[in-house]
């Protein structure tokens, strides 16, 4: 089991199996991805060493992130070897839902269970304007085929914007009134590169809350594998809402994840410094030596990360590291 010196035991990774990302959102690569770089992510054979090992430590869910995931073309590759590990119970993915429509069918097939799509907007302009990018109407398609093909709890994710969609969340909840998806909003976390853009567009989630409680809403317990998101229900909504305030006081307290970077380091928070290299260890006879590693590494884990204090380590943005 791995568990920090505070007691907190993590049973949730996030993956990411490449920093390159086809999108230009604002608050993450507003010159999108730079090519120039050496490109260096993991290979299918040290995935299954890393997921073994982390399996064999007490693991019981792997998020797939990206930059974007589905840029990978052995993405289903990587979701087999997650389905074919002992003890992983859910395989999730976070995707800016490019290709989506045409790939979920596969992925599926292969053992996803779980699906995170990201839209800034559900207005096709202001979504271009935000990402860089034309193609909402088929993300959209794409979320209701996940529903289709009896995934549960799709979430679509929206980055909460003063200046751009603070003002649009009335109609993310008419989209949930008759849909299955949880919608949530996600505090802007400011990093290395977008000090300016957090200056002008972060805002608290706190006020949507209060006010979503007037009306009728309900927290909703979480699930024992479930991120930081609290999300509530409506009787009249078949979907759900959801906010992730990274700058609440106790945002770290419950914290159960582990992050990998495409690079294959490991990182403690999402906001921890340099990341420590786990790639040495990852050959195919490398499972115990990966496990020794991991479990050195948790005493090292900090209580929490320092955002309201604009700490934002050596995270430049987060397609370096899935968020
Ligand atoms: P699920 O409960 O599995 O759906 O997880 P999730 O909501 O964490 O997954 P998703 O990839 O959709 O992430 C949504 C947002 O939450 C992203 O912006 C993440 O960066 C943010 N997030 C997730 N975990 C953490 C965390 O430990 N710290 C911070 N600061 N943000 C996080
Ligand atoms: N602050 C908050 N969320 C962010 N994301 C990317 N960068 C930031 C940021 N600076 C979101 C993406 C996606 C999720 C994985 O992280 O929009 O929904
Ligand atoms: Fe790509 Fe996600 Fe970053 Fe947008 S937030 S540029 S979709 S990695």
């Amino acid at each position: 089991m791995l568990q920090d010196n505070f007691g907190r035991k993590f049973e949730y990774l996030r993956l990411s199996i490449t920093d390159v990302c086809n999108f230009s959102c604002d608050y993450c690569l507003p010159d999108g991805y730079d090519c120039s770089g050496a490109r260096d992510f993991l290979s299918l054979s040290e995935i299954k060493t890393l997921v073994t090992a982390f399996a064999k430590l007490g693991m019981k869910k792997i998020r797939i992130t990206g930059g974007e995931p589905g840029l990978r073309k052995d993405l289903v590759d990587v979701i087999r070897i997650c389905n074919n590990t002992q003890g992983i119970e859910q395989i999730a993915l976070t995707t800016n839902g490019f290709n989506l429509e045409n790939n979920i069918e596969q992925w599926v097939e292969a053992g996803l269970t779980h699906l995170n799509v990201s839209a800034d907007s559900l207005d096709p302009r202001l979504f271009q304007a935000i990402t860089g990018h034309q193609n909402l109407e088929s993300i959209l398609r794409g979320v209701d085929k996940a529903i289709s093909l009896g995934l549960s709890n799709v979430k679509l994710n929206a980055v909460l914007l003063k200046t751009f969609n603070l003002d649009q969340i009335d109609q993310y909840l008419s989209w949930i009134k008759n849909k299955s998806v949880t919608v949530r909003f996600i505090e802007l976390m400011e990093t290395g590169d977008n000090k300016d853009y957090f200056a002008t567009n972060h805002i608290s989630g706190e006020y949507i809350k209060q006010d979503l409680l007037t009306k009728g809403w309900t927290q909703v317990i979480k699930g024992k594998l479930a991120g930081p998101a609290q999300e509530f229900c409506h009787p009249d909504y078949q979907g759900r809402f959801g906010l992730i305030m990274p700058y609440s006081t106790d945002f770290c307290k419950t914290c159960n994840r582990l992050r990998i970077a495409s690079n294959g380091k490991l990182h403690l928070c999402l906001f921890a410094e340099q990341g420590i290299d786990l790639r040495p260890y990852l050959t195919e006879d490398g499972i115990e030596q990966t496990c020794d590693a991991l479990l050195a590494a948790m005493t090292n884990k900090e209580v929490g990360h320092e955002l309201a204090k604009n700490f934002t380590g050596a995270t430049t943005h987060l397609a370096m590291l899935g968020g």
